[in-house]
């Protein structure tokens, strides 16, 4: 088989098994985009006093702001580099095996569970088998860096009002206040390392997680929130396309992470959050009302690893699957060699990991 068929029917069964998603490790990344094996940019979540009645202008202190590169590809160096710094975590006891079927980002597999309800972006997802584990890392399509580069003034505005957001409602330490007077660095970012398993694929992902809710429970996932911005709802339109769109990219990156709250702050077109509402992650999909279903979704997921699993049965590092998806399309394959451009694995990594 060298290609499937992509469709809500066709997924629309049982629930695969998963594993609650645990945290094994952490890491940080500063400002100026570098690996840190600490939880230096950990963050605590302050909640709002009056979370119905807010006038919070996400326009302020813009001046102060580092943006961050939109065109950047990191590709997968800062989970190689936490698992090279911690292989009593990452590699089975006396074995030279990671203990994991695919390691990857949360990102890359909340674009594979959204994909049955997905249709306008693309996507593009390179493979590398590299002994028993495959490392997967997504490229930006032509499409996407299209959308990156023509994106107006305004549109990268509104970008930054969503790392605003996260300011005024966290603070650097337990108890802290949050201060929205700082210079806001968006490249900084905290993460947290995963293990979860979905039908019989074991997985190791890394994912940026916005905060810890309660400092005394500590860095777990059931204490964990999400931080996300939302045009203010006023009418039927827009109702559905939050429920439609918005609600299934948000349910799938917390769930993914066994994050439980969601907090939103709706804005309104001036960047002015007026009210602020909490979700639980696991209601969601009552909240959209049939518009999506996360048995679909994990049943495609789960799917795309069988799939990816039964093309790739030969550990070769020196070959990269290449698994591309557009919408309405089916999900196809095509390799490549060491010098292909979605080549990933870095040397220095292949060579350290199993000395
Ligand atoms: P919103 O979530 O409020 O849109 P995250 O929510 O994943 O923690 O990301 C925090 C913020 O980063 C987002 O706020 C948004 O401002 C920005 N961001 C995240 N992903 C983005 C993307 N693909 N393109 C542009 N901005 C993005
Ligand atoms: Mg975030
Ligand atoms: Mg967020």
């Amino acid at each position: 088989m060298t290609s499937f068929k992509v469709s809500v029917q066709d997924y629309d069964h049982k629930f695969p098994r998963f594993l609650e998603p645990s945290i094994t490790g952490h890491y940080s990344i500063n400002g100026e985009r570098e690996f840190l094996d600490s939880d230096t940019h950990i963050k605590y979540y302050c909640p709002p006093s009056n979370p119905k009645h807010v006038f919070m202008d996400l326009k302020k202190g813009k001046a102060t702001t580092s943006e961050k590169d939109s065109l950047l590809e990191e590709k997968l160096d800062n989970i190689l580099q936490w698992i090279l710094l911690h292989k009593h975590e990452a590699i089975e006891e006396n074995k030279q095996r990671i203990s994991a079927d695919f390691i990857c980002y949360r990102g890359h597999m909340t674009l594979l569970f959204c994909t049955p309800y997905e249709n306008r972006e693309d996507w593009k997802v390179a493979a590398i088998k590299f002994q028993h584990s495959i490392y997967l890392c997504p490229f930006r399509t032509d499409a996407k860096r299209k959308e990156i580069l023509n994106q107006t003034e305004r549109q990268r505005e509104m970008g930054h009002w969503g790392y605003k957001f996260e300011q005024h409602l966290m603070s650097d330490s337990p108890n802290g206040k949050p201060n929205t007077e700082a210079p806001l660095n968006e490249n900084e970012e905290f993460s947290c390392v995963f293990r979860s398993r979905i039908a019989d694929h074991m997985l190791l992902y890394a994912a940026e997680v916005d905060g810890v809710a309660d400092p005394i429970k500590g860095l777990k996932a059931n204490n964990l929130v999400e931080l996300k911005t939302s045009r203010l709802i006023e009418n039927p339109n827009q109702d559905r396309n939050f429920k439609r769109f918005k609600l299934v990219k948000w349910w799938a990156q917390s769930y993914l992470a066994g994050i439980p709250r969601i907090i939103c702050g709706f804005r309104d077109d001036d960047g002015v959050v007026r009210k602020i509402e909490e979700y639980e992650t696991l209601k969601l999909h009552h909240i959209a009302q049939g518009l999506w279903q996360p048995n679909v979704c994990m049943n495609f997921c789960a799917h795309f690893f069988t799939f990816v699993k039964s093309v790739m049965k030969e550990s070769n590092k020196d070959m990269v699957y290449v698994f591309s998806w557009r919408p309405k399309e089916d999900v196809t394959y095509w390799t490549e060699g060491r010098d292909s451009p979605y080549y990933f694995l870095p040397e220095w990594y292949m060579e350290e990991i199993f000395k």
